[in-house]
C-alpha cells in the first residue's frame, strides 16, 4: 500500500467522479450500471477521506450540463443519488460528517431537494469532515449569480463597488466557508476542468488518471495523494522564498 505523510495532507479535496459510462459501455451494460457502481466508489472515497481527517471533500456529482443528458439517464441519476443521500445519512452521522451541497438547487426534483434538506438539517452539527455534492452544479453559473448577488447589493446601496474584493466576491460564492481546494483528481483519462470550481481551483494541484470512477481502489486514492505531497506549492513564490531563504 502506498505511504502517505499524514502531515501534509490536502485539507480539501476536490473530484470529478468520470467514466461510468465508459464503464458500464465497456462491459456491454447500460450507463446506469456505471453510476451504481460509482457509488460504491463514493461511499470508499468518503470514508477513506474521512479517516485520513482530510477537512473537505468536494465531488462533482451532477453538472449544470448533464441536464441535457437522456431523460431516463438524468431521472436514473436523481433516483440513485436519493437513495444514496437517505442510506448515507446514518452513516454521515456516525462518522460525524457535515453534509453540504453547491450548484442551482432549483433545477433540482422537489423530492430530491426534501431529502438534501432532511441530510443538512441532520448533519449540520457534525464537527469532522465537510462532504459538499456539487449537483446541477457550474462554475461560470457559480460566478454569474455571486455577481447578481453583489449588483443587488450595490443596487440597494449597501455595498459600494469599490469594496467588492476577492474575498468578499468568494463570500457570495455557494462555496462560502469552504477554503479551496488544495488538490483536484480526476478520473478516466480526460484533462480538463469541466466548468466545475473555476474560482476555487485557481491554484490546486491537479491528478488526472486514466482509471474509471467505479474501478477506482483505495490505492490509487493513496497514490493520487502520495503524487499531492510529493509536489511544491508555490503559489507564485520562488522556491528559496517558500524555504525562507529569501
Ligand atoms: C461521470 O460519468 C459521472 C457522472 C455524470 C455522475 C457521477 C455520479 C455518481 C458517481 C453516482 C451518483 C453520485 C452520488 C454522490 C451518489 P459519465 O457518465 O460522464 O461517464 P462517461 O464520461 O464515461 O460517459
Amino acid at each position: 500500500m502506498t505511504e502517505l505523510d499524514p502531515t501534509k495532507l490536502p485539507r480539501h479535496l476536490a473530484i470529478i467522479m468520470d467514466g461510468n459510462g465508459r464503464w458500464a459501455e465497456q462491459r456491454m451494460l447500460r450507463r446506469i450500471v456505471g453510476h451504481q457502481r460509482g457509488v460504491e466508489t463514493v461511499r470508499m472515497v468518503v470514508e477513506q477521506a474521512s479517516r485520513l481527517g482530510i477537512g473537505y471533500l468536494t465531488l462533482f456529482a451532477f453538472s449544470s450540463e448533464n441536464w441535457s443528458r437522456p431523460k431516463t439517464e438524468v431521472r436514473a441519476l436523481m433516483t440513485l443519488l436519493q437513495k444514496y443521500i437517505r442510506i448515507e445519512t446514518g452513516r454521515m452521522m456516525k462518522n460525524n460528517i457535515r453534509f453540504n451541497v453547491i450548484g442551482n438547487r432549483n433545477d433540482l426534483p422537489r423530492e430530491v431537494n426534501q431529502i438534501l434538506d432532511e441530510a443538512l438539517q441532520q448533519t449540520a452539527r457534525n464537527t469532522g469532515m465537510v462532504l459538499t455534492l456539487a449537483l446541477s452544479y457550474g462554475g461560470r453559473q457559480e460566478i454569474v449569480r455571486a455577481a447578481v448577488r453583489l449588483a443587488e447589493e450595490v443596487r440597494t446601496g449597501g455595498l459600494a463597488p469599490e469594496r467588492i474584493t476577492e474575498e468578499l466576491f468568494a463570500r457570495h460564492l455557494d462555496t462560502v466557508g469552504l477554503p479551496d481546494p488544495d488538490l483536484l483528481i480526476r478520473t478516466s483519462g480526460e484533462m480538463r476542468i469541466s466548468n466545475f470550481l473555476l474560482w476555487q481551483l485557481a491554484y490546486a494541484e491537479l491528478y488526472f488518471t486514466d482509471i474509471n470512477w467505479p474501478d477506482l481502489t483505495i490505492d490509487q486514492l493513496y497514490r493520487a495523494l502520495a503524487d499531492y505531497q510529493a509536489r511544491e506549492r508555490r503559489f507564485g513564490k520562488t522556491s528559496a522564498q517558500l524555504i525562507g531563504r529569501n
